[in-house]
Parts: C-alpha cells; structure tokens; sequence
C-alpha cells in the first residue's frame, strides 16, 4: 500500500487550487477538495465536495462523513479555507458577517480536525493535519477584528492539539503562508482606508510585486509535511525556510 490521500478545504480558489494542482500532480496522492464551488478538473485522483463550510448543520452533521475508512500510508489534512471577513472597525460589523466568519475559519478547521483525529486514531498511517494560520493571529491589524481572532484562536486550538497527541503517531502544524497573491489579497486591496488604515501597505505589496505565487507556497508546504521531522516546533512560517 503505498497511496496517501490529502483532504484540502477551499481547493477552488488561491493557496488552496495550487496545493491541489501540487498533490494531483504527486503520483501517490489522492485528493478530496472540499469548497462550496467546483472546478472542472478531470482526474480519477480528485473528489470535490460541494460544502459551505459556515454552515452549522453541515458542520455537526456531514464533516465525518468526509473521511474514507480506507487505509492509506499518509493521510494529510490541510484547513485551508478561510474568508478575510468584513472590513470594517469593531463597532461597525455586522452579526451575520462575523458569525460565517468564526464558522468557516475557527469552527470547521475545529470540527474538521476533531472528526480527523476521530476517524484515524486507530489507523497505522502518518497523520499530519495542517492549519492555515496568519501573520494576523499574533499581530492586531485594524479592520480585520473578525480574521486576527479567528486566526489566533484556530493556532491555539492546534497548539492544544498537538500537546494532546503526544507520542502518537499524528503531527499538527498551524503554518503561516505569507503574503500570497490570491482573491484574498485582492478583496483586502478593496477596503476603505478609513475602514483599512494599513491599505496603502497592502496596494504596494502588489505594485511592487512582493505577493508570493501560491503554487511557491504550495511546494513550500508539501515540503514541510513530506519532512516534519525538521520542523518540530508546531508553529511555523513558510518565510523562515528555503526549499531546493
Ligand atoms: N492570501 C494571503 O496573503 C494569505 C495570508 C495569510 C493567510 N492566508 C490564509 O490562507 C488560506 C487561503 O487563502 P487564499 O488567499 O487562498 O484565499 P481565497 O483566494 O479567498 O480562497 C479561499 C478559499 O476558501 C473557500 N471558502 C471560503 N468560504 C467558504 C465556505 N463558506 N465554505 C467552503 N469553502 C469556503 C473558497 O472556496 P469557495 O468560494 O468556492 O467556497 C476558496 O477556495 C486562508 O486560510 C487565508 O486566511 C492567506
């Protein structure tokens, strides 16, 4: 038996799509793309689940189900998905906005990986799950009170569950991607600067061509959990190592 299988959310768009094109194009991954829209991509490796991820019957009812019982050398789970919100100072959001928000970017990765851990704790394979985490989780940026918190609180959430893992067989990682030119950058590059005080930062990341390509950032991953015996510290950050 030598196939591993990845489970990526939001593989329809940005970081996500080239972390799925990278794995697709790895002999030994199948791959299962978990977004609310699909793409048209043929191949007998590729399942895509049409889910929205804020959707909290979803959550509770479906999410186990995701996960085949077959066995598999490696199995990979990269929490991926995630929405940059309204952006907008706190006392102007909106409840419906900031309820899909801590939906899709705290509470599916926290559902997500719960039934992972769930439906594998008995399996013979490597498990690694990988949160997609933020410079924003540790660093305060205005107007993005919704992201900052969902960000830290999903790297605490992965740092408890990686000293709960102990000597078992499963590794967590919470991994910053750096700044990568995807629609997520472009919705920031969106705001108002006086919803946005940092806009004028984030429009000369762009001019000045210092948005990474998400499929760099891909490999840049599939490194780190092809070899997560030189990262053993469960923060990381794709800037602070070099791939050949
Ligand atoms: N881009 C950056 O500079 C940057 C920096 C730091 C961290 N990150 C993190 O990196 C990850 C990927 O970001 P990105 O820039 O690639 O974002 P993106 O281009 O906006 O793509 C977001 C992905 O999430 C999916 N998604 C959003 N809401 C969803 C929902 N309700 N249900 C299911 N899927 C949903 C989208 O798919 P559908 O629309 O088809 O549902 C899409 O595939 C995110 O966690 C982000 O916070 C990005």
């Amino acid at each position: 038996m030598n196939k591993s299988l990845v489970v990526i959310t939001g593989h329809s768009k940005g970081l996500g799509k080239a972390l799925m094109h990278h794995y697709l194009s790895l002999d030994h991954y199948e791959v299962i793309g978990i977004s609310r829209s699909t793409l048209d991509v043929e191949s007998p490796k590729l399942r895509q689940v049409s889910l929205d991820l804020s959707d909290l019957d979803i959550l509770k009812n479906e999410l186990e189900e995701v996960f085949p019982k077959e066995d598999y050398q490696e199995i990979i789970l990269i929490n991926n998905a995630g929405w940059i919100g309204e952006i907008k100072p706190i006392g102007n959001m909106h409840p419906r906005e900031m309820r899909i928000q801590v939906n899709v970017n705290l509470l599916a990765p926290m559902y997500l990986t719960n039934a992972f851990i769930k439906a594998y704790k008995n399996h013979p394979s490597r498990k690694l799950v990988c949160n997609i985490s933020s410079g924003a989780a540790t660093r305060p940026v205005a107007g993005w009170g919704g992201y900052c918190s969902t960000k830290a609180a999903l790297a605490m959430f992965t740092m408890v569950a990686n000293k709960e893992s102990g000597s078992s067989d499963f590794r967590f990682f919470s991994l910053a991607p750096g700044i990568v030119d995807t629609e997520m950058q472009a919705e920031i590059r969106e705001a108002a600067e006086t919803d946005f005080p940092e806009l004028k930062k984030f429009l000369e990341f762009k001019e000045q061509g210092e948005l990474v390509n998400p499929e760099d950032v891909a490999k840049k991953i599939e490194y780190l959990l092809s070899n997560p015996d030189q990262f053993p510290e469960v923060s990381q950050d794709v800037r602070h190592y070099e791939i050949s």
